[in-house]
């Protein structure tokens, strides 16, 4: 398949390519877009052999159900089985925004889009170039991240081209995703809700509205041996080639030269080795393999970067990634879980 990859910006819309695009996903093909998270690969959420050929294309398992992006909110109505009240707070705070939530699906909704399960994932994007192709496509558009299943989340349509060149119609490219780590993915069947996967929207924002809020307990990596509730928090993800491995301690210093002992062993035993520092750190690693991930004040900054630093890691074609852990407050969360999940829960604290 030849895929046409076509450059836009998001305060210049064309909307002659956005007709072909939404011409694209009204018949059954597929189109990467840029979102304010991540880009997404989307595909007719009504359509059973588009979510088929979703799932081909990233080489994605197909127990992992696809979220369903919509542009208005009276699109919902269709797709779900009730809103409840908690729901309908959750929308009009963070709607359009990262922030998707899960629903009682309708019988619109096929089984191949959800992975069987009786519930759908749905989202209201704020990226302009993303609500304008949903809005131009006229139909609920399901997307997955636009990665290689397993691979970190694309942030530029460089990562798209690399993993998707070939399998997919076209590839919109829109520059820089805004936040660099997926939507939150929140569960409110219950009567607190709960985050199924920490992302955009942080577990601080859901506190002040709502005055308390569940974490799935299975997303504590290790120390839990119940499934997560979210269906693709169970696989390893988010990984680069190279082996992951997250250092803490309570003091920078102590933390840098406990991985500068580690890299040396490394290096002793012949493997390439990166460091993925921050700018607080950077000063100590001099001399050493290292990539700057973004500023400790400015957690935004990590976020927005975590996922190509890890690709740039794999272009150096080093073997381990050591990488500084953070505290888990505000986005850090989101950042801590894929970075975890990127290491298979390898951390080692310094003391
Ligand atoms: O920011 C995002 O959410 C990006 C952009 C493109 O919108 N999309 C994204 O999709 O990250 P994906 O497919 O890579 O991740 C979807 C996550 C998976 O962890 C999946 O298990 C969960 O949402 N999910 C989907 N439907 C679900 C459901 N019915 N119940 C629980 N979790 C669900
Ligand atoms: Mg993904």
């Amino acid at each position: 398949m030849k895929t046409i990859v076509t450059k836009m910006e998001e305060t210049n819309l064309d909307n002659d390519v956005l007709d072909k695009a939404g011409e694209i996903l009204r018949n059954g093909g597929l189109v990467a877009f840029p979102t304010e998270t991540v880009y997404g690969l989307g595909g007719n959420a009504l359509d059973e052999e588009a979510a088929g050929r979703i799932y081909e294309a990233k080489g994605r398992p197909s127990d992992n159900p696809l979220i369903v992006h919509i542009a208005k909110f009276k699109d919902l109505v269709a797709l779900v089985e009730d809103i409840s009240e908690n729901a309908k707070i959750l929308m009009a705070n963070f709607w359009p925004g990262p922030l998707t939530i899960i629903f009682k699906k309708s019988k619109l909704v096929p089984d191949a889009i959800t992975g069987g399960l009786d519930t759908v994932a749905i989202r209201m994007p704020s990226h302009p170039l993303a609500l304008a192709l949903i809005e131009k496509a006229n139909i609920p558009v399901a997307a997955p991240s636009a990665n290689t299943s397993g691979k970190p989340s694309p942030t530029i349509a460089k990562h798209v081209v690399e993993d998707l060149d070939g399998r997919v119609d076209m590839i919109i490219d829109g520059g820089d995703t805004g936040f660099g780590v997926e939507s939150t993915v929140v569960d409110v069947s219950g009567e607190e809700p709960m985050i199924l996967r920490p992302g955009g929207i942080t577990a601080e924002d859901l506190k002040e509205l709502f005055g308390s809020v569940n974490i799935d307990p299975a997303l504590d990596y290790g120390k839990s041996d119940v499934a997560p509730k979210s269906p693709g928090q169970k696989y390893k993800h988010y990984s680069p080639k190279a082996e992951v491995v997250i250092f803490e301690s309570d003091s920078l210093e102590r933390l840098a030269a406990g991985i500068k002992e580690k890299y040396d062993a490394y290096v002793d035993d012949g493997y390439n080795v990166g460091i993925m520092a921050t700018e607080e750190t950077e000063e100590y690693y001099e001399g050493y393999c290292s990539l700057v991930v973004g500023n400790r004040a400015e957690p935004i900054s990590i976020a927005a970067n975590l996922f190509k630093k890890l690709r740039e890691f794999d272009e150096l074609n080093v073997d381990f990634i050591l990488a500084e852990g953070l505290d888990e407050l505000g986005i850090n969360l989101a950042i801590m879980n894929r970075l975890k999940k990127a290491a298979g829960g390898k951390l080692i604290f310094i003391d």
